[in-house]
């Protein structure tokens, strides 16, 4: 079904149903229940209130029409987020440009048709938002927020509130600090918890955030150690047979999607996968393998609400990893691909950080 384009666009007709019931009640659904985590200094729910009240509809309305012609948008836009915020904060560092001399690296890696589109969608916003409100008044570090959350909903999953008033980084991270800060689809839950500390998430939120997996694909360079040389014992068979006929021999440039159940629907169907043992990455399926983590695991695969309980939580909280606030720190960018011109000229440490994060999936959320 996945792979006919009529049932695809049925798929994407029942999700826009969906998304605008779900937006008809909205405003009594929004986290009721939902615990907040505290609110990061200089942040609020409120934020642009007076300098620009619509920033919130014009970027749903943008992305209910675009996400309803792509899902796979969504799934790019929760994930940009994650990799903005763990590596060097959400100042949206992510979306800076490559100069000319990073091109040739970049077509080393395999190509991945969602960026461009995720990275296109946060620009087409920010100019409808320049035209409502200004320039230079809602940040990109914002906008990608606000994108993230409104993927979440828009592909079946919670709506909710997210804290607002980020500025944007005047610089790329370093791609030896990307390292440092995305632990590698193998990594197992012990390396995946020493990474999540260094930025003060546990494992509640581990497993949580590793929920965003409930959408988008993954390239066989990701998990294929787990078929080549010998097989992961872990691995149900029939899933393994299916992952090897998408990347038959070790390094195929293939895609598949990570969660096998509901690829395109923001549900709880990816702990159910780990139940089964249909994880695609080692660090989906040792969430259920380590003791640490597989209580929530179930938890999360026969209570929904549970997961989005904490999803919520957990998505709020590592949005508001070291934020740049007020107007001493960072800038508002006019184009979320550039610093803006006219501050010091100097040259940009320009990073490969976007090659990496090209290299997909490649890392763990
Ligand atoms: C990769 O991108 C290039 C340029 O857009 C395109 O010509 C090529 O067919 C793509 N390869 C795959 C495997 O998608
Ligand atoms: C987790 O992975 C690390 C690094 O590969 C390894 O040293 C460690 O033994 C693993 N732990 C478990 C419990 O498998
Ligand atoms: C890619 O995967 C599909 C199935 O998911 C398979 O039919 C196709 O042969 C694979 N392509 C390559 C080059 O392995
Ligand atoms: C934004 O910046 C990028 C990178 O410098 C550039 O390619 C693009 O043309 C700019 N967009 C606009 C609208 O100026």
């Amino acid at each position: 079904m996945a792979g006919s384009p009529a049932a695809a666009v049925v798929a994407a007709a029942l999700l826009l149903l969906l998304s605008l019931s779900a937006c008809a009640s909205s405003s009594a659904a929004i986290s009721s229940s939902s615990s907040y985590p505290p609110l990061a200094p200089g942040l609020s729910l409120d934020f642009y209130k007076k300098s620009c009240p619509k920033a919130e509809s014009i970027v749903r309305d943008f992305l209910q029409s675009a996400v309803s012609q792509n899902v796979g948008l969504a799934a790019a836009l929760i994930r940009l987020h994650f990799h903005d915020c763990f590596v060097q904060g959400c100042d949206a560092s992510i979306l800076l440009d490559k100069t000319p001399a990073q091109q040739s690296e970049q077509e080393a890696v395999p190509n991945q048709t969602l960026r461009p589109a995720a990275f296109k969608a946060i620009n087409d916003i920010r100019d409808r938002l320049d035209r409502a409100c200004g320039a230079r008044v809602v940040s990109c570090a914002d906008i990608l927020t606000l994108a993230a959350r409104d993927s979440v909903a828009l592909a079946g999953g919670p709506a909710y509130k997210v804290p607002l008033g980020r500025r944007d980084g005047l610089a790329p991270a370093s791609q030896d600090a990307v390292f440092a800060a995305l632990p590698p689809p193998s990594s197992n839950v012990t390396t995946l918890l020493s990474f999540l500390s260094k930025i003060n998430l546990d494992a509640a939120d581990l497993v949580a955030l590793s929920g965003g997996h409930t959408v988008g694909i993954a390239h066989c360079g990701s998990f294929d150690d787990r078929l080549f040389p010998t097989q992961d014992p872990t691995l149900n068979q029939w899933f393994a047979g299916r992952l090897r006929l998408t990347c038959p021999v070790q390094g195929a440039d293939n895609t598949t999607v990570n969660d096998i159940r509901t690829p395109n629907t923001f549900d709880n169907k990816y702990y159910v996968d780990l139940l089964n043992r249909q994880g695609l990455f080692t660090s989906d399926q040792d969430l259920f393998t380590d003791g640490r983590t597989k209580p929530l695991v179930t938890k999360f695969a026969v209570d929904q609400d549970a997961f989005f309980e904490q999803f919520i939580y957990s998505y709020v909280k590592m949005g508001q990893i070291n934020v740049l606030t007020g107007a001493s720190q960072g800038q508002i960018r006019a184009n979320c691909s550039a610093r803006n011109a006219g501050r010091s000229d100097d040259e940009l440490p320009w990073s490969v950080v976007e090659n990496v994060v090209d290299a997909a999936e490649s890392l763990v959320l």
